[in-house]
């Protein structure tokens, strides 16, 4: 139980890192922008920046870098034994990049259907909102490298991602929105 958290987490990381930092150093230039689409409504929204692409990234594939790093050194974490995002004919940066890229590219993705909703920038949207940044991670790291994937996110695994990013997502945008980085507590 314990041990297939860690591994779960461990492997989500550069996934889980890009949204919050977005949050934290996103602001300027909207990447759609300032347009709309012919439907009069924004194509992404004021919510979906540059800098908060580039930050994300950056800093999930820092993440994802380090955590290499730890590998060489140390194989495991509280006595259990960690991935890598390496072997079954993968690249670890093409992973780490994957991983990285494709949440934010989910989160994207899912504002451009928001938007078409009619949905305001911020407004909360159950289930999608929590999920949607794991579901672009997944399906990026698939296509980029699949035998990994297939390895590595096990059953058990997906199913321990799918209960535990809704909590972790939650706490985390409290916890932004107490210290002012996020404008909604969702
Ligand atoms: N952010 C950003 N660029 C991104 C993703 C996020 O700048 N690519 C920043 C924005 O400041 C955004 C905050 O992170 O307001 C929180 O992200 P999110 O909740 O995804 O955006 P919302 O403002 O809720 O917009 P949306 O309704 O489109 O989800
Ligand atoms: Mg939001």
């Amino acid at each position: 139980m314990i041990e297939i958290l860690i591994v779960a987490v461990w492997l989500m990381l550069p996934a889980y890192i890009p949204s919050p930092l977005a949050a934290v150093f996103g602001g300027g230039p909207p990447i759609d922008g300032g347009r709309n689409l012919s439907d009069g409504r924004r194509i992404l929204g004021d919510g979906k920046t540059y800098r908060g692409l580039f930050a994300g990234i950056i800093f999930g594939m820092l993440a994802g870098l380090l955590q290499m790093y730890y590998l060489t050194v140390n194989k495991t974490l509280f006595s259990v034994e960690l991935p890598s995002f390496a072997g079954y004919g993968a690249n670890s940066t093409v992973v780490i990049f994957a991983l990285a890229f494709g949440s934010l590219f989910g989160d994207m993705f899912m504002s451009f259907f928001k938007r078409r909703l009619g949905l305001k920038r911020g407004a909360p949207m159950p289930i999608i909102d929590q999920l949607d940044f794991v579901f672009g991670a997944w399906l990026f790291t698939y296509v980029a490298a699949p035998s990994w994937f297939i390895a590595n996110f096990t059953v058990s695994v997906v199913i321990t991602l799918l209960i535990l990013t809704p909590i972790l997502h939650l706490i985390t945008n409290v916890v932004g929105y107490l210290i002012g980085v996020k404008n909604e507590p969702w």
